[in-house]
């Protein structure tokens, strides 16, 4: 072979060989296809979380086995106990829907491995406890008779389950390569694995149309846990095997796929742009608490108002993305009175003012927000938002807007705001009254 032959072979496959990399895939469906499976999930943009288990009686984190470290055998008292009398999944169903939630996702298993469902492969589950009910099964017939669309949680960590190997994230974890050898002796994390496997064939089964499945979380490396472990692969293949269509999370260790995940997961953190994967903008939801904690924490009181909760969904929109908020329950079964007063606050401005949440998305890059704002765009209707987190006196300048904008007025209300335009930009004439939102929006008319 000639040497500039030779060399230019060698660059070409230095060339390509990164994309091809990057466009690893497990199976063949094409962006078009993903964002018509999709659809309904970015229409809607804001759905409820749901942390509900054992740890509501202690109410102080989900994680307080493993904070307190504690053993099977110290946590049995809350298995004894749980009896949620309250439980009434219609009621919780009405009023995620009143916030203008449009699906929800429950933990059907949380790391501390009691299972909500009643699951063959187990006896710790709720109908063992004093409730003695499948309590998932209520709450997927109550969110659908909603209109709501539903999802599981599943954790693929167990804390409870024998055959689950100790590691670092495990409450009876230990520091030496020697401990964990002998803590772990007998343990056949194959049947751990097989069990895991079983159990969402049982959701993915049991239960009719699932629309969303929320696996939690993968920690791979030095006494940790990855792909491998659960048999990610498999599982995905199984997951979409059962239920085409659904929507999967990013947490299974499948990140070099493209399909891998269907969503990423940005977890109690605001992202400062459009999150990218693969070289494009990627499908991304984050999920945040009222408080900071998921399960049910008495004692919590960093509670956010109402203005941080509905900027927190406004620019989560804004860049492209959906809002899961959660709800952690209490051991009676009922919402905390601080998530009641959430949601109703978060409902009176959703009743007026979720045109521009739904079917929004960021706004095309020519518009620029002003000062104070925050923008969404609805594609097909061609509509912008400008939401106004800081009331402004009296005017409202749109930078570069010239020519761009045919009719402006209140979401809330649809009433004329009146404008002109001034140079480059477009002046709008606000009402010295401050419209009886927390954050009111106006709704531009394009050209
Ligand atoms: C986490 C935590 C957890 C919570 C979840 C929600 O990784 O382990 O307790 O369920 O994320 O995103």
């Amino acid at each position: 072979m000639k040497k500039n032959y030779f060399i230019a072979l060698v660059m070409s496959i230095l060339m390509i060989a990164p994309t091809m990399a990057q466009n690893k895939k497990l199976g063949n469906e094409t962006d078009e296809q993903k964002a018509k499976r999709l659809e309904w999930w970015t229409d809607a943009r804001f759905g409820m979380f749901i942390h509900w288990g054992l740890y509501a009686l202690p109410a102080r984190h989900e994680w307080v086995k493993n904070n307190e470290r504690m053993t099977t055998e110290q946590y049995e008292k809350y298995f004894e106990l749980f009896n949620p009398d309250l439980y009434n999944p219609k009621e919780w169903a009405r009023k995620a829907k009143q916030a203008g939630m449009k699906y929800a996702v429950i933990t059907s298993k949380h790391h501390e491995g009691f299972c909500l469902f009643d699951s063959k492969y187990t006896d710790y589950k709720a109908t063992n406890t004093p409730i003695k009910k499948d309590l998932i099964k209520e709450f997927v017939e109550a969110f659908r008779a909603e209109g709501l669309k539903v999802g599981f949680y599943y954790s693929l960590i167990d804390w409870h389950h024998p055959d689950f190997t100790i590691d670092r994230c495990h409450p009876q974890r230990v520091s030496t390569k020697e401990e964990y050898d002998k803590l772990n002796e007998g343990k056949d994390f194959k049947k751990y694995r097989e069990y895991l496997h079983n159990q969402v064939r049982e959701l993915l089964t049991n239960y009719g149309k699932i629309d969303i499945i929320w696996y939690d979380f993968s920690y791979p490396g030095e006494n940790g846990k990855g792909n491998e472990d659960w048999g990610s692969k498999e599982l995905l293949a199984m997951t979409r095997k059962l239920q085409p269509g659904i929507m999967v999370d990013n947490r299974l260790d499948l990140g070099e796929y493209e399909d891998g995940q269907d969503f990423t997961t940005p977890e109690q953190e605001k992202v400062e742009k459009w999150p990218e994967l693969f070289g494009k903008k990627f499908a991304w939801e984050t999920c945040q608490t009222f408080s900071g904690s998921w399960g049910y924490h008495r004692d919590e009181t960093s509670w956010k108002d109402t203005k941080q909760l509905l900027v927190l969904l406004i620019e989560t929109v804004s860049k492209g993305g959906n809002l899961l908020l959660n709800v952690g329950p209490t051991a009676r079964g009922d919402f905390d009175y601080r998530a009641d007063e959430a949601l109703e606050n978060i409902g009176k401005w959703m009743s007026h003012n979720s045109p521009s949440i739904y079917f929004c998305t960021e706004a095309p890059e020519e518009y620029k927000a002003p000062e104070s704002t925050l923008l969404t765009y609805n594609p097909k209707t061609k509509r912008l938002y400008v939401h106004l987190l800081d009331y402004p006196l009296g005017k409202l300048r749109l930078p570069g807007y010239k020519g761009k904008v045919k009719y402006a007025q209140f979401l809330h209300d649809n009433s004329e705001i009146r404008f002109r335009e001034s140079g480059d930009n477009v002046e709008l004439s606000l009402p010295v009254l401050k419209p009886n939102y927390e954050i009111p929006v106006i709704e531009l008319i394009l050209n």
